[in-house]
């Protein structure tokens, strides 16, 4: 294990959206987090100011984008941009923005005319960053819209971890990595060359303008007795998920763990899980899970992707490798 070394021209700047999170990746460092002011005037515009002298930092600017009570996800972006352009305007040496979780990447393309590209608006929008960093990209083509370095993080192979000591309990043949829709995929491949499992893929291929997920009442023989372990980059709604893991349970799995990066959680997706025949559900913390923890109780398990966001931080403030981190399985 290397030693920990944190250089001292590192800043952490936390944006107002989950500022718990930005808290734990600067105990990581062993560093406090800056001094910043934000705030919302009562028009509704943000403010942003760093509360003392940055000149020659390596500024990690930090947000999460989501919608909390506190924030909602457009401002939080907004804030973001705020927090790279008082950075900039006050000489910091370096700026590299930190988005545990990303907004907007499910608007990638224009998959009907005349609609806008949320996320090429987000990259411009935080274009005075020199470097950009995220957790589970939904889109990881979006590393290619800017010219700039971007670093994609991951925290499945910390999920795929945390699952292990429950796999234990069974033989390794009665498991299967579990695909919920064709945009899964490539995801759920990763996992089965790492565990060394079985792959079901849940997509089915239907006519055009059909969706490509499978509905809850289609039954899918392969996962009969079998124990299902469904990885996915974010639960939104949670119907993606709810629809597999029913169609899976009615076709006799035996059992069914759940394992995403973003607990997004909107809507009623919180109790939606709680009656969804899942025997252990994993998220990590790019999005606060309190409110989720609490209604879930034990079959929530939350992992810290502060380990993670931290370790990056320390590789590029010291010249070192980001995907090294991850042999190389952070770019899917
Ligand atoms: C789809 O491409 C994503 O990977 C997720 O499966 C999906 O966006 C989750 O959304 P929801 O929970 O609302 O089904």
């Amino acid at each position: 294990m290397k030693e920990r070394i944190t250089p001292s021209n590192i800043y952490i700047a936390s944006g107002s959206a989950h500022p718990e999170l930005a808290q734990n990746v600067a105990d990581y460092l062993n560093i406090e987090v800056g001094d910043i002011e934000t705030k919302r005037f009562p028009s509704g515009e943000r403010y942003v100011r760093y509360n003392e002298n940055i000149r020659g930092k390596h500024v990690f600017a930090i947000q999460s984008h989501i919608t909390t009570p506190e924030i909602d996800i457009n401002s939080a972006i907004w804030e973001h941009g705020m927090l790279v352009d008082a950075a900039r305007r006050s000489s910091a040496s370096e700026i590299t923005a930190i988005s545990p979780h990303m907004g907007y990447m499910r608007q990638e393309r224009q998959a009907r005319g005349r609609e806008a590209i949320g996320t090429t608006m987000i990259m411009n929008f935080l274009d005075g960053a020199d470097r950009f960093v995220a957790v589970d990209l939904h889109s990881p083509q979006v590393t290619g819209i800017t010219t700039k370095p971007f670093e994609p993080l991951t925290a499945q192979i910390a999920l795929e971890q945390a699952m292990l000591p429950d796999l234990d309990q069974y033989d390794k043949q009665e498991c299967v990595v579990v695909a919920p829709d064709a945009g899964a995929s490539k995801l759920a491949q990763s996992h089965q060359r790492r565990m060394d499992l079985d792959i079901l893929h849940l997509a089915k291929k239907r006519g055009r303008g059909d969706s490509s997920k499978i509905t809850r009442d289609e039954l899918v023989p392969e996962a009969a007795d079998r124990v299902c372990v469904v990885f996915d980059d974010m639960i939104d709604t949670a119907g993606t998920l709810v629809t597999a893991t029913e169609a899976l349970k009615k076709s006799g799995a035996k059992a069914i763990y759940v394992a995403a990066t973003h607990g997004i959680f909107s809507n009623d997706a919180v109790d939606k899980l709680k009656s969804a025949p899942i025997d252990r559900l994993y998220v990590t913390d790019t999005f606060p899970q309190q409110r989720a923890k609490e209604a879930l109780g034990d079959r929530l398990q939350v992992v810290s992707v502060a380990p993670i966001i931290g370790q990056a931080i320390l590789e590029i403030a010291t010249n070192g490798s980001v995907s090294d981190l991850f042999d190389d399985d952070n770019h899917l």
